[in-house]
This record gives C-alpha cells, structure tokens and sequence, in this order.
C-alpha cells in the first residue's frame, strides 16, 4: 500500500489528534452522464473483492455498484460509493495497511486520543457515543474505555472487523452513515454526543454530507451535540464554508468553532476545522 497515508503531525488537529489522508486519486473515469461518484478505471488486482463485508455482516449495498450503481437492496434507491470505498478499492491493501498503520502507532505508545480526550470532556460519566465514520475504531475504543457506551459505524468492513478485533464487546458496525437508521436495527437509544473524527466527511461520496449530517442529528438525544473534525484539501476537497451550508440544511448549528481538538481557535488560515454542533429546535430532519 501507498506509504503516502499520513498520520499524526501537523495540520492533523492538535496533540493526541489523528487525520489519515490519503494521497490523491489518480485513476479515476467520471462517469459520462456527469454524475459526481467517480468509478475506478484502472486495473483491480485479481482475486481482490472491492467490498469485503465482516463474517455475519448484512451487506446494504452490492459490490457491482461499485461499478455503477444500484439501488441498494430493499431500499429502492442508490447508494453512492464513498471516496474512501474509490480509494481502497484502487489498492485492495489499503485498509489493511491503514489498520497495520495505527496499531503500530499504538505499540509504539504514539498518543492518539486527542479526539477522545475533547469529547469526553463534553460528557455526563457512562453517556452515551456514536462514533461515526468509527474506522478501526480509535476514538470510539478509547472512548469507551473512559466508561461511555459507544457504538462505532463505519462503511469500510475491513475496518470494523479491525475494531472488533482489537476492541472486542463493543458494538461496532458496518453502514453507510448517508442511510444510518439505528432504531430499524435494533438500538433505539439516542446519542449525547456523535462525534464524526479524522476526515470523515471528505471522505464521503461527494454531495452526501448534509444527508450524513442529517442522519448524525437525527441520532442525538436531548442536547445532544454532533461533533465533526476535518482537514481541508483532504481527499477532493471539502470546503469548510460548504460544511456550514450542509450542516444548516441538516438542521444543526455551530455552537463552538475550533481548528483543533486541544481547543485553539479557528482563524481564517486554519488548515483544520471541529466544529460542536446542535439540533436546530424544530428543524426536520434534512436527510429523508
Ligand atoms: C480517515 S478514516 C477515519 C476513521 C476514524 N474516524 C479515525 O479517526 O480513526 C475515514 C473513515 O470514514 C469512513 N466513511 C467515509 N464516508 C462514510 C460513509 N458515508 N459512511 C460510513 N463511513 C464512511 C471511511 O470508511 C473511513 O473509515
């Protein structure tokens, strides 16, 4: 895999705080009919299945939509590939090298709480955590080790298995979080806090973040907050002033703007934004 994946350092959100890119996507065809989901052109290594899913996961999409796009079984509409998916689906090994990555890391004592550190701080003691977008589940594993309950959903099913393997009892999931409905699976219980870390969002498929938010926001118990951290010029760019536009159409609103997660403040040349969000009252969800 690419040793371009960069890890902890500067421009990744202050001490303790993580936000793996990944180097820019080379090989990719837009489609002709103009739709944003780029699909990979380039050759797949044989034998390699875009999509692996965890053993016992429900697949809520089909691995030919990787190639085009399909309505996701059941629900009768398309699910668009995120940028992350486009990236290691470009090198089958790059979720497993992302994983050797931050397990070495963390063998070698790196501190990689910084996230967790801010959202514990926000929280009641044995609250309640969504970690969204959950990766191999670093901020929600250490999260959860601080006494809240956490549920960790996550696209990329190499990394959840990672999750439940290095931090097994937790509930750890794989879902798109453009279509994330956890009461219809079973876990009806609100979040206090979602907490959306390392580059989620540019990594999204582009044009679904407000509906990501929206769906974040509809997950949020009384006060709740939804906490998101991003770099800019991650991936194919994400705007922070597009964040803003997205998160008011999903109804959520800025009540702290950071560039870091040890509190600095944002300033017109932050290269790094976390943002506290809340539920606007009497706002519908945006998402559908
Ligand atoms: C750079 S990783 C960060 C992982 C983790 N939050 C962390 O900080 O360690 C970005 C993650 O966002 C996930 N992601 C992007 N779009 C997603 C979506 N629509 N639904 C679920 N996960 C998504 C990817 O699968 C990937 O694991």
């Amino acid at each position: 895999m690419t040793g371009a994946f960069l890890g902890a350092g500067a421009g990744s959100g202050g001490a303790g705080a993580v936000a793996p890119v990944m180097p820019p996507l080379q090989i990719v065809a837009l489609p002709a009919d103009g739709r944003s989901n780029p699909v990979r052109a380039g050759p797949v290594r044989p034998g390699a299945t875009a999509c692996r899913a965890a053993k016992g996961d429900p697949l809520p999409w089909h691995p030919e939509q990787l190639a085009g796009g399909n309505p996701a079984p059941g629900r009768g509409r398309v699910r668009k590939i995120t940028d992350w998916e486009v990236r290691t689906q470009a090198d089958p090994d790059g979720s497993r090298w992302y994983v050797e990555r931050f397990r070495a890391m963390a063998a070698q004592g790196k501190d990689l709480a910084g996230e967790a550190r801010m959202i514990d701080a926000m929280l009641a003691r044995s609250a309640r955590v969504l970690d969204a977008g959950c990766g191999s589940g670093r901020v929600g594993g250490e999260l959860a080790a601080r006494g809240h309950t956490v549920v960790g959903v996550d696209v990329d099913p190499a990394l959840i298995e990672a999750a439940r393997t290095d931090r097994p009892g937790l509930d750890w999931r794989v879902g798109d979080l453009t279509e994330l409905d956890l009461p219809a699976e079973g876990v009806p219980q609100p979040f206090d806090v979602v907490v959306c870390a390392g580059n989620v969002l540019p990594y999204a498929a582009p044009g679904t973040q407000s509906a990501i938010l929206g769906r974040l926001r509809a997950h949020l118990a009384h006060r709740g907050r939804v906490v998101v951290g991003f770099g800019r010029g991650v991936g194919r760019g994400y705007s922070f002033d597009q964040f803003f536009v997205d998160a008011a159409d999903a109804g959520l609103q800025p009540d702290l703007v950071l560039s870091t997660w040890d509190l600095l403040p944002l300033a017109p040349d932050s290269d790094f934004l976390v943002a506290v969000l809340s539920a606007v009252a009497g706002a519908d969800d945006a998402s559908g």
